[in-house]
């Protein structure tokens, strides 16, 4: 009697775990990290049903603007770092991979970094020591806890070229390995990476594995190269996608996709009238899914997802880190880029926080 008990109570908890949904950090365990972009209501814990499904699907985090060096020291010399510090409080109290975005880019940068009191361009030897200064400091600050930093962000433009960035424009090209030997003095054991988008443009991977080859030649640190992964429903394919990964793979740096997310929304970019009654018209058909996504076209937006992902297994060798670039729908910055207030539908957990049919596709994918 007591065994046909045990052996029921058995069979009724292995079908409620066969039954549980699988995790993507579960499903992806072993192969790379699972990570998202926190925002400040996730960091600060507001955001409680976002919280919930960060705990159970990610093992690693990226701030999604805290860590901009324009939040950090809005004026010279007075950093502010509750919202850093919470976020890696965040990560170290769930045990996550913490990283680190960004140190260097153009955007989001405080306007004085990089003029005098009278409004002049400062020196090439005064933004190279603002520039040691922000990254020591906030590299230092976190020693041992940020386990790797996007040391410079999107400073090749997609033709390959040079952004005309103030960094590149007061420093030049030497603005960027110098970040790397600056953030590498602070922190010996923290991994360093370059990250940009747009990335699957053959002219870009070329001007971005320059970057990579510069800071290697220097005898630098650098671990990998972040593909951002900001993709659309027409660009890039996945084969053009594999083709720049396997580009900065053989350069001898790991591959880590930081941004993924995928809009369905139409590129206004074709737009070429200059009709203003047409207005309304154009904002319509710029936003076609208000209410709801059509089955059929959440069917190609799974599939497409899914294909990636399969690309990322297939190269797990290569890819140590796929990052999406936020949680839910409801807060992601593709709602409001590049026309704002839009209904947009490009990450993996829908406006109620449900995990969308793809996550049972991705854990599949994994599983086979
Ligand atoms: O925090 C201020 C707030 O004080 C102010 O009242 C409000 C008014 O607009 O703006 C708030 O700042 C906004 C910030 O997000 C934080 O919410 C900025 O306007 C807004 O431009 C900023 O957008 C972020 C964007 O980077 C620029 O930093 C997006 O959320 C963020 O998703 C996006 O992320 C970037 C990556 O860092 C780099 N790669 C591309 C990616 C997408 O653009």
């Amino acid at each position: 009697m007591k065994n046909s008990i045990t052996i029921a109570v058995g069979c009724v908890l292995l079908t409620a775990c066969t039954h549980a949904p699988a995790t993507l950090k579960d499903a992806l365990a072993g192969k790379f990290l699972i990570g998202t972009a926190l925002n400040i209501p996730l960091i600060e814990g507001t955001d409680t049903l976002g919280v919930a499904v960060v705990r159970q699907h990610f093992n690693a985090i990226v701030p999604e603007n805290c860590m901009k060096s324009m939040f950090l020291q809005p004026e010279e010399g007075r950093f502010f770092f509750d919202e850093a510090d919470a976020y890696v409080a965040f990560g170290e109290a769930n045990k996550m991979w913490v990283t680190g975005h960004c140190l260097v880019w153009h955007s989001q940068a405080p306007q004085w970094l990089f003029v005098d009191k009278n409004g002049n361009d400062v020196s090439r030897e005064v933004l190279i020591e603002r520039m040691r200064t922000h990254i020591t400091t906030v590299v230092s600050r976190y020693k041992g806890r940020i386990k790797g930093w996007d040391v410079v962000n999107e400073a090749i433009m997609d033709d390959g070229t040079w952004r005309p960035s103030k960094f590149y424009q007061i420093i030049g090209e030497d603005f960027i390995p110098l970040a790397f030997q600056f953030a590498h003095e602070a922190d010996p054991d923290a991994e360093l990476y370059y990250n940009d988008y747009s990335t699957a443009i053959p002219a870009k991977c070329e001007g971005i594995a320059k970057v990579v080859k510069a800071i290697q030649g220097k005898g630098l640190r650098i671990d990998a190269v972040g593909m951002q992964g900001h993709l659309t429903m027409e660009f890039p394919s996945v084969e053009q996608f594999e083709a720049s990964l396997l580009a900065f793979s053989a350069l001898g740096v790991k591959v880590m996709v930081t941004e993924l997310d995928l809009t369905v929304l139409p590129s206004p970019h074709n737009f070429s009238g200059a009709d203003v009654s047409a207005n309304f018209d154009f904002q319509q058909e710029l936003n076609p899914y208000v209410d709801s996504l059509p089955a059929a076209v959440a069917l190609v937006h799974q599939n497409r997802y899914v294909d990636f992902f399969k690309l990322f297994l297939k190269h797990q060798d290569k890819v140590t880190r796929v990052t999406l670039w936020g949680v839910s729908d409801r807060d992601s910055w593709r709602n409001g880029f590049p026309i704002p207030d839009r209904t947009d539908y490009a990450l993996l957990f829908d406006r109620s926080y449900q995990a969308k049919p793809v996550v049972e596709e991705i854990v599949r994918a994994a599983k086979q």
